[in-house]
């Protein structure tokens, strides 16, 4: 895998026009794109569709929670409309339904959410979680890895402890990135892009950084830049 297959660029915008005026910006320098909430009701589905017709790879952030049996029909249906990631929260028969959804095909890989990094322990203390984040976040990838998931969505802060668990049988996402001299906004667990790669994440997804930039292409390639820094796996 290039350090440019790496990056993953959250597409967090109003309308579908905006996130293709934006990845025509961005041109070669990134070809994995996330579409989640903002514009899966107002045609982020066709736009999947569009992206991954032109070549690109799509990741669904649709963080299903619901009984197995729904999870299941759910990821069904994204299977057959063609996505590379899907998210699910990390509980047990949400995962299993998700798993079982997505049965036999080959493209589709289920991605657990771990801990979201927007979240602290003292987020987490409100809801009456006060489990210690990285042992929490390891449970959860634990679920993940026995229900048959492909990977997680964690923090750079608990990468390293999942990779030192569970090897290369997880893929590990890694949001909460943010180039140096960035602003954090929302996020709390964050990481540079070269930080999270050292740590043992797979694949960064990227959001405001990019795509609020003055120059999307030019923050995608420095941060592909800043991969391949750590990575020497290929130019591009
Ligand atoms: O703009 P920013 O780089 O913070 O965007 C990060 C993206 O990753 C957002 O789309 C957010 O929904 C997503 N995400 C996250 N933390 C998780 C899972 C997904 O920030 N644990």
């Amino acid at each position: 895998m290039t350090p440019r297959e790496r990056l993953i660029v959250a597409l967090d915008l109003p309308t579908v026009e905006a996130a293709e005026g934006v990845v025509a910006r961005i041109g070669g320098a990134a070809s994995f794109y996330k579409i989640g909430y903002q514009l899966i009701p107002v045609g982020g589905l066709d736009l999947a569709r569009r992206l991954s017709a032109a070549g690109n790879k799509v990741f669904l952030d649709f963080k299903f929670h619901d009984i197995g049996a729904t999870v299941e029909r759910g990821t069904a249906s994204v299977a057959r409309l063609g996505a590379d990631f899907l998210t699910v929260h990390a509980e047990p028969d949400v995962l299993k339904g998700a798993v079982a959804g997505r049965g036999r095909d080959p493209r589709l890989k289920i991605l657990a959410v771990t801990v979201l990094t927007s979240l602290d322990q003292t987020a987490l203390a409100r809801i009456g979680l006060t489990t210690p984040i990285e042992d929490l976040v390891l449970r959860r990838a634990e679920m993940a890895a026995e229900a048959g998931a492909d990977g997680v969505v964690a923090s750079a802060r608990e990468a390293a402890a999942i990779r030192a668990r569970f090897g290369g049988a997880l893929l590990i996402v890694t949001p909460g990135v943010r180039p140096k001299g960035a602003g954090v906004d929302d996020q709390k667990r964050v990481a540079t892009p070269a930080e999270a790669i050292g740590a043992g994440a797979d694949y960064l997804v990227v959001g405001r950084p990019v795509v609020e930039a003055a120059d999307p292409q030019a923050a995608a390639k420095a941060i592909v830049a800043d991969i391949a820094g750590v990575r020497g796996d290929g130019a591009g």
